[in-house]
C-alpha cells in the first residue's frame, strides 16, 4: 500500500444505515466513530461528533434512505460538523443517491434535482464522494470533486450465474439497461434480452411491449439499479413468463420498495422465483413474505474501497476480473 496524506481512518454513521456502517467496520477491522446524529423537537437536526476528527481521513456514511429530506440533512450537517471540527479530508459514502432520478430537464419548467444534491454536497465541505451505481452515469459530472462510483451488478451476476442451470438470460428490464445486461451475461456466459419499456406522465407507471432477444425455457434474471413501485420489474417478468422463461428471479441493487412494491411482486402469482438485492438501503417496509428473498452485503466492496481511497491506492482495481 502507498503511504497516505491523512491521518488515520474514521467512519461515522448518521441515522440512514447504521447496520452497514457497523458491517463496514467490523470488515475494516476498526471501530465505528461516536456521535450524536438527532432531531430536536422542532425537527431541526444536531450533530455532535463523539471522537477527535482533526486532521483525520473521515469518512461519513448515510444513504439516502426514508425518510428522504431527513437522511439528506443529516449528511449536509455530518459534513459541516467535520468541516468545522478541522477533519483532514471527508468523504461522503453514500451508497444509494436519492433524487438519481431528476438528472435532466425533459419537461418544461422542471429542476435537475440531482444536480442540486450535488452542489448541496459539495457547499457543505465534502471532499470526495463514494457512491454506488448511481441512476445515470452524468449524475458524477455534477460534482466538481473526486466521485468514485462503484458497481454491484456484477455480484449480483454472479450469484445468478451460479444457481441458473439452463444457460441464463439476463433481461434488461427497459433500453437504458441493455448495455449492462450484455456485459453481464458476457460475465456469466449466457445470453441477453431487453424489454421494450415505456412510461407516459409522471404517474410512476411502467408499461412493457416487446421482448428483444429469446427467453424460451431458460433461467432469466430480470436486473435493474433499483426497484421503487415494481411496476417496471414486475411488466418485465410478465413479459418473461409470456414468453416462455422457465424461470424468473429479479435483482436490483437498491432496494428502496415502495409499499406497492410488495403489493406487486410479493405474492405467488407475479412468477418470480426468487427476489435478490443489496443492502445499500435498510429494508424500511419489511421483508418479503412469499417468494424467497435474498440480500448480498455491499459492505466488504464499500470497506475495500475506502482503505484503497485512504492508500492512495486504484478503486477501479477492485473491478479487475
Ligand atoms: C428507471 O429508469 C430505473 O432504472 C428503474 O427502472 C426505476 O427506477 C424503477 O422504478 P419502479 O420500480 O417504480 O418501476
Amino acid at each position: 500500500m502507498m503511504a497516505t496524506t491523512f491521518n488515520e481512518i474514521a467512519i461515522f454513521s448518521g441515522n440512514g444505515h447504521p447496520a452497514l456502517a457497523e458491517e463496514i467496520c467490523t470488515h475494516m477491522g476498526i471501530k465505528l466513530g461516536d456521535c450524536d446524529v438527532f432531531q430536536f423537537s422542532n425537527e431541526e437536526v444536531f450533530v455532535r461528533y463523539l471522537d477527535n476528527v482533526r486532521e483525520r481521513d473521515v469518512f461519513i456514511v448515510q444513504p439516502i434512505v426514508s425518510p428522504v429530506n431527513t437522511s439528506l440533512m443529516e449528511l449536509f450537517i455530518m459534513i459541516d460538523a467535520a468541516r468545522r471540527a478541522s477533519a483532514g479530508r471527508i468523504t461522503a459514502v453514500v451508497p444509494y443517491y436519492a433524487y438519481g432520478r431528476s438528472d435532466k430537464k425533459d419537461q418544461p419548467r422542471i429542476p435537475i434535482t440531482a444536480r442540486l444534491v450535488a452542489n448541496f454536497i459539495e457547499t457543505a465541505g465534502a471532499d470526495r464522494l463514494l457512491s454506488m451505481d448511481m441512476h445515470a452515469g452524468q449524475i458524477q459530472g455534477f460534482f466538481n470533486v473526486p466521485v468514485d462510483e462503484l458497481t454491484a451488478f456484477p455480484l449480483l451476476a454472479d450469484y445468478f450465474g451460479s444457481i441458473s442451470q439452463l444457460s441464463p438470460v439476463v433481461v434488461a428490464p427497459d433500453s437504458g439497461r441493455a448495455k449492462m445486461a450484455r456485459d453481464l451475461s458476457e460475465r456469466i456466459g449466457g445470453d441477453f434480452a431487453i424489454v421494450d419499456k415505456q412510461r407516459t406522465g409522471n404517474n410512476e407507471v411502467a408499461e412493457a411491449m416487446n421482448l428483444v432477444g429469446s427467453v424460451e425455457g431458460r433461467d432469466c434474471l430480470v436486473l435493474d439499479d433499483e426497484i421503487l413501485t415494481g411496476g417496471t420489474i414486475a411488466a418485465a417478468v410478465d413479459t418473461a413468463r409470456a414468453n416462455g422463461a422457465r424461470t424468473v428471479r429479479v435483482a436490483c441493487v437498491h432496494p428502496v420498495f415502495a409499499a406497492r412494491a410488495y403489493e406487486l411482486l410479493d405474492h405467488q402469482d407475479a412468477g418470480i422465483d426468487e427476489i435478490i438485492f443489496t443492502d445499500t438501503l435498510p429494508l424500511v417496509r419489511g421483508e418479503f413474505q412469499s417468494i424467497p428473498q435474498k440480500t448480498i452485503s455491499i459492505a466488504p466492496l464499500l470497506g475495500d474501497a475506502i482503505n484503497r481511497i485512504h492508500s492512495g491506492g486504484s478503486v477501479g482495481a477492485l473491478f479487475n476480473k
